[in-house]
């Protein structure tokens, strides 16, 4: 909308048409018991890339040291307490060769204690160790990949107690990946460790033009990336946000307990978002049923954001028993509304994680209204609403009634609803069980 001479409209009002959505289900998956809900914890790559100049810069430096003291703080500052369990390791943790007998190496100086140490020290604190590999001939940094080494390698990460395999696919034919993805998956599994496998086979085959088989792929992996790498910006959030709307309907019906789509790390912290976006990433992520890795120093991490990664309301969203992935229901004018099927449900009637997101850059907040009926609430028991982010209860309200947010720029309101049962139902039909056992 462009401003018109006499100024802006200051507040917006968008009545929000019906809104039919079918959340479809699919039944074939990978069943090794992991990942029952995303896998939450912390990841190095988005923060501390490859640095690995230790000499100039030991504090930062992919070493054993980082995820030592990323571990301690994910128990001290609660974290761990909230649910983040995974600490994992991404590229740059190798030796550039191989050993003589073919076994993976650890880089000498920056992992001196070993792999196995590492695994030690994290399990000591309660927590899970994840580790990164590639399926092609290098890592993308240019470590040794794992092809004419699955065997061994696989037997190496169970050896080291591994909890977490992300594989990636750089120099790789991703022709070959349906064939070799879900071989590793096969050789991970014979090793008899239980290790969620993360796999990068979709986003590799997306970009050569190969329409991805998301049946063979939720069959193999415990999660997987579909789109680009996320960077440290506003302009990346939005671009991972609008392909997962975009494709929802090839994406969306692929997730469920133990597969889950990944649209990658949470920035919340870094440099590139502000208060306000940082909120809207972690929201629609919770939508999203993405797994919740965070990539930022929680040694600097300030308080409001370290806050939002811990919104436990917002975890229980993305923690979801049902596991079912939302759905963006409305887009219009830069207002838009992301919807997610929760528990408890009442009858055939699902509670839900409902976001309203403001991507409009006019620098006031918009008002956006709609009645619970447009947005699919139709349980006439009524639901009980609240602000996930501000303390504000709605109460119970009815499909017919009007619900008013106002939403900032670039940020984003998260409500839930649940569904509430027929009380009084329930308590006629008590009364009455009463009075006939009295009889
Ligand atoms: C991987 O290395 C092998 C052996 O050198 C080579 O034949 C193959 O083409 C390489 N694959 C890719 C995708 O570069
Ligand atoms: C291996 O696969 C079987 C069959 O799907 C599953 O029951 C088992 O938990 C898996 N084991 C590991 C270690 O992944
Ligand atoms: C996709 O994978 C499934 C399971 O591996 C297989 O049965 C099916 O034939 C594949 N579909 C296509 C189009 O290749």
């Amino acid at each position: 909308m462009k401003p018109s001479k006499g100024g802006y409209k200051s507040h917006l009002i968008y009545s929000v048409g019906i809104i039919i959505i079918t959340f479809l289900r699919q039944a074939v998956c990978l069943e090794n018991g992991l990942a029952r809900t995303p896998p939450m914890g912390w990841l190095s790559w988005e923060r501390f890339r490859c640095n690995t100049d230790c000499e100039n810069d030991p504090d930062n430096c992919v070493s054993e040291q980082l995820f030592q003291t990323m571990s301690d703080l994910m128990i001290t500052d609660g974290y761990a307490a909230v649910g983040y369990e995974y600490v994992n390791i991404d590229d740059c943790w190798l030796e550039k060769f191989r050993a003589p007998n073919g076994k993976l190496v650890p880089d000498r100086k920056r992992f001196s204690s070993g792999m196995k140490a590492l695994s030690d020290y994290i399990h000591s604190r309660g927590l899970k160790i994840g580790i990164y590999e590639d399926f092609g001939n290098f890592t993308c940094a240019g470590y040794p990949g794992i092809i004419g080494h699955q065997y061994s390698d696989a037997k190496q990460f169970a050896e080291w107690n591994v909890d977490y395999v992300k594989l990636d696919g750089c120099y790789s034919l991703p022709q070959d990946m349906d064939a070799g993805y879900s071989e590793f998956e096969r050789i991970l599994n014979s090793t008899g460790k239980p290790m969620i496998y993360s796999c990068s086979w979709p986003v590799y085959q997306i970009y050569a033009g190969i329409q991805p088989n998301f049946t063979a792929i939720r069959t193999h992996c415990n999660l997987w990336r579909n789109f680009d790498d996320i960077q440290d910006s506003w302009a990346s959030v939005e671009s991972i946000i609008d392909y997962y709307g975009n494709n929802q309907d090839i994406i969306a019906p692929n997730a469920g307990p133990g597969h889950w789509n990944d649209p990658d790390m949470l920035i919340i912290g870094n440099f590139g978002l502000s208060y306000e976006q940082a909120k809207t990433q972690f929201a629609i992520w919770s939508i999203l049923a993405a797994p919740l890795l965070m990539s930022v120093d929680l040694r600097t991490i300030r308080p409001e954001f370290k806050e939002i990664l811990q919104n436990r309301k917002i975890i229980a969203v993305d923690q979801d028993v049902f596991g079912i992935q939302g759905r963006r229901i409305y887009k219009h004018k830069g207002i838009e509304i992301w919807s997610r099927p929760i528990a408890p449900l009442y009858q055939t009637y699902y509670s839900y994680a409902i976001a309203f997101l403001n991507r409009r850059t006019d620098g006031t907040p918009s008002d956006v209204a709609v009645t619970l009926k447009e947005l699919g609430l139709i349980s006439n028991t009524g639901y009980r609403v609240e602000d996930l982010y501000e303390n504000v209860d709605y109460e119970i309200l009815y499909p017919t009634t009007k619900i008013k947010v106002k939403v900032n720029p670039s940020g984003v309101v998260m409500l839930k609803a649940e569904v509430q049962t027929n009380r009084i139902n329930q308590l006629l039909v008590k009364k009455l069980d009463f009075f006939s056992a009295l009889n």
